[in-house]
């Protein structure tokens, strides 16, 4: 039988198509605009994620015989606000994750309601990028758009709802909504208050192996999907990438070098952080997990090669990095703000250290570095929280470069594994579909029968000490920016 792993992603919706053992038939893939229609904002149009998802999904099935297609699910990028009105047409743009508007929401829900009172019904803070600052943005900005609001829901699950009918969500992208009970797994009645909006607006919550119902016959008629494929929930896509990657044991950790970049630490109980640092999540398994996220991590690296030096030649423009460990350049990756560790949409993206022998392949270098040491920092709230991370798994966009993942090895002092496929979130995903459809008893037998660690970066002892030196420079640059970074914002 054959399960279909959908990535529903910031710059393009992936798909993917595997057999029961593991294997993948075909991929997929189809790319969509993002809006910035003001600095620091950031939209997409639901629609589009449709119509690119049914053409995708019929070049990936096409020759196959529908017939033996069992499941699909889902890996959404999170935190995005959709929302239908009651002809279930979507009533405004989806504001996304990497959107900033909402810092006085946050201010509202942090200062004056109060970060622990916020926390202890949700196990989070308020911050820019979640969903309920973004629905106090539209009920204060656009009060006609937020008395239409029938549905709420997040991106992925605007896919299950076109293909199931089903107005559904799981438990690993529900808790990026500040609106989820995190530890209880229910919707919290507070925040809905808070918040002004009635449980019958949002989805019914899922565990994210769990199906929800079939396709429909007008979305079969759409897609050429039988009526008999089951849509399993799926989740959030950091989850779903831990999922593809099989970090779902106690203490394993992630990360990711996507458009945003993550550091996952898989956990088998519910647990907050007590500064909020890192986000308190469900995961996809079924358990829990801690993650602390940047904004602009690949995404700082293809801003950098296509619209800046203009070329498409990733390998061969790190081809002429030499020197790790070296480089005088420094690069501050907060091109849409920061979330983990700063929480400030005002940062912004910043190289320093220049002088008339620096080199374009210097500052090639420069962003990659500046995303590793990025990523350290939630690594150091980790390792203060005493977790202990002495390998982890890579996955996303990023990992494909063998020099950036010697990078991260090297400046988070870790083993970074590589695993048997490189399409974490989208694989991750097809795993989730095989279990919902009974295939797998859970998402860890699924694990532990398809992913294998195929090959290990070390760290060399002597670029570690390079690159500790390098980080304490990278971790005094932010706090020594961030009044100009305000200014700057005041300025614009
Ligand atoms: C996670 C997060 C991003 C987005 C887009 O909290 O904001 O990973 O899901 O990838």
């Amino acid at each position: 039988m054959l399960y279909i792993g959908v990535d529903l992603g910031t710059s393009s919706i992936k798909l993917l198509m595997m057999d029961e053992t593991g294997d993948i038939k075909r991929i997929v893939s189809k790319e969509y605009p993002l809006y910035f229609p003001k600095t620091g904002w950031s939209e997409q149009k639901p629609e589009d994620w449709y119509e690119r998802f049914v053409e995708a999904v019929k070049e990936l099935t096409d020759g196959f015989d529908k017939n033996t297609i069992d499941g699909i699910s889902f890996s959404g990028q999170m935190h995005g606000l959709v929302i239908l009105d009651e002809n279930d047409e979507v009533i405004r743009p989806a504001i996304l994750w990497n959107d900033g508007r909402t810092q006085e929401e946050c201010d509202y829900l942090n200062q004056e309601i109060g970060r622990e009172v916020i926390s202890s019904y949700t196990a989070n803070m308020a911050l820019t990028g979640f969903t309920a600052p973004k629905l106090l943005w539209v009920k204060k900005h656009e009060p006609e758009n937020f008395a239409r609001i029938k549905k709420i829901m997040l991106p992925k699950d605007y896919l299950a709802y076109r293909l199931s009918g089903v107005h559904c969500t799981d438990v690993s992208d529900a808790s990026g909504m500040l609106l989820l009970d995190v530890k209880n797994k229910c919707w919290s009645k507070e925040m809905l208050d808070i918040v002004g909006i009635q449980e019958e607006q949002l989805a019914k919550i899922y565990e994210s192996y769990e199906a929800v119902g079939t396709i429909t016959e007008r979305a079969s008629a759409e897609t050429g999907l039988p009526i008999s494929v089951k849509v399993v929930a799926g989740g959030g896509d950091q989850a779903v990438g831990a999922v593809g990657t099989g970090t779902v044991g106690h203490g394993m950790c992630s990360v990711s070098l996507g458009t945003s970049g993550t550091v996952f630490i898989a956990s088998k109980e519910f647990a907050v952080d007590e500064n909020n640092s890192l986000h308190s999540f469900a995961d996809a398994s079924g358990k829990f997990h801690f993650m602390g996220c940047m904004l602009s991590a690949a995404a700082s690296n293809k801003w950098w090669m296509d619209e800046i030096i203009g070329t498409k030649e990733y390998g061969a423009e790190q081809a002429k990095i030499a020197g790790l460990g070296e480089n005088k350049v420094y690069f501050l990756p907060y091109l849409m703000g920061e979330r983990t560790p700063h929480n400030n949409p005002n940062a912004r993206g910043t190289f320093t250290g220049l002088t008339m022998d620096t080199s374009r392949a210097d500052m090639t270098q420069a962003v990659l570095e500046g995303v590793a040491f990025a990523l350290r920092d939630s690594v150091e709230i980790a390792k203060d929280l005493g977790v202990s991370i002495e390998r982890i798994r890579i996955n996303g966009g990023g990992a494909k470069s063998p020099l950036w993942c010697e990078i991260m090895a090297n400046v988070l002092n870790v083993k970074v594994d590589k695993i048997n496929s490189e399409e974490g979130p989208g694989f991750g995903a097809a795993i989730l579909a095989a279990v919902g459809c009974g295939i797998y008893p859970n998402v860890e037998e699924a694990c532990a029968k398809l992913i294998k660690v195929v090959s290990t970066t070390e760290q060399n002892a002597e670029l570690v000490e390079k690159y500790n030196k390098k980080y304490q420079v990278f971790k005094a640059l932010y706090p020594a920016l961030k009044d100009m970074f305000d200014r700057m914002a005041d300025a614009e």
